[in-house]
């Protein structure tokens, strides 16, 4: 059976302080909580990583990067790349935020070698991909999100997708208020799984999660979460604050 998911990407949010006091909220919470098949991952930002990989050493919680660089090492200033994620137990690296692909130019082919790099050092993905609004009004949605899928996972070999976890988050409802609706969300990820059963198998098809991410919030989770091809959410600004992080949770 496939897991359920509830990934929060911080982003350029919590200095050290915080993230111990946001963490030490969310354990604190998550020890009165029934997580059954919910597995909880928290992106805080790189510095601090190895900070939430100590506090959260026991506790149910997953610590992910929300990038990195696709070299081994080299002269690239300001970079990290898989093998120092993994050196400081960092398992899991979000990559293709619509955030990187539209501020720090990271094309599909970017991507790709992104994906190779964290699949050789054996870490775990999540991957992101979304249509922009102006894909949506023009009908381009689903061509869009193949292209994304395609261009940047579809060569791999079928072993891989265990470290596979996809995340659709459209882009005009990150940040923003708004929210795909249930059956937009559910369109998407259905067609989604398709594409996966076509290009390897059912059984890989439907092992994989697939999150939903853009404006998830505790009064609209519920019902998001509810669709049978969604398998949790990537949490941005609900993820700030441990109450709201919580109830997300606990809507799955
Ligand atoms: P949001 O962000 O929940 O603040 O819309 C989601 C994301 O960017 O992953």
């Amino acid at each position: 059976m496939r897991k359920n998911i509830v990934a929060g990407n911080w982003k350029m949010n919590n200095d050290a302080k915080e993230t111990k006091s946001l963490l030490k909220e969310l354990k604190k919470g998550l020890k009165k909580a029934k997580l059954n098949n919910t597995k909880v991952i928290v992106a805080p930002s790189f510095i601090n990583l190895k900070l939430a990989v100590k506090q959260t050493k026991k506790a149910p919680i997953k610590v992910a990067a929300q990038n990195m660089h696709a070299a081994h090492s080299g002269a690239f200033t300001g970079e990290i790349s898989a093998s120092m994620l993994k050196s400081i137990a960092v398992n899991t690296v979000i990559l293709g935020h619509s955030e990187r692909r539209a501020y720090f130019g990271e094309t599909d082919e970017i991507l790709k070698a992104k994906v190779d790099s964290a699949l050789e050092q054996n870490m775990k993905i999540i991957f992101c991909f979304g249509e922009e609004l102006k894909d949506r009004q023009a009908d381009q949605h689903f061509s869009v999100v193949e292209s994304q899928i395609n261009n940047v996972l579809f060569h791999l070999p079928e072993t891989a997708w265990k470290r596979i976890v996809l995340a659709y988050e459209p882009v005009w409802a990150i940040g923003t208020g708004e929210t795909a609706t249930p059956e937009q969300a559910q369109e998407i990820h259905a067609f989604v799984r398709g594409i996966i059963e076509k290009q390897y198998s059912v059984t890989v098809a439907n092992q994989t999660s697939i999150l939903y991410g853009g404006s998830v919030k505790p009064t609209n989770a519920k019902e998001i979460f509810a669709n049978p091809d969604v398998d949790g959410g990537l949490i941005g600004g609900a993820a700030l604050k441990a109450s709201d992080f919580l109830e997300i949770i606990a809507a799955i």
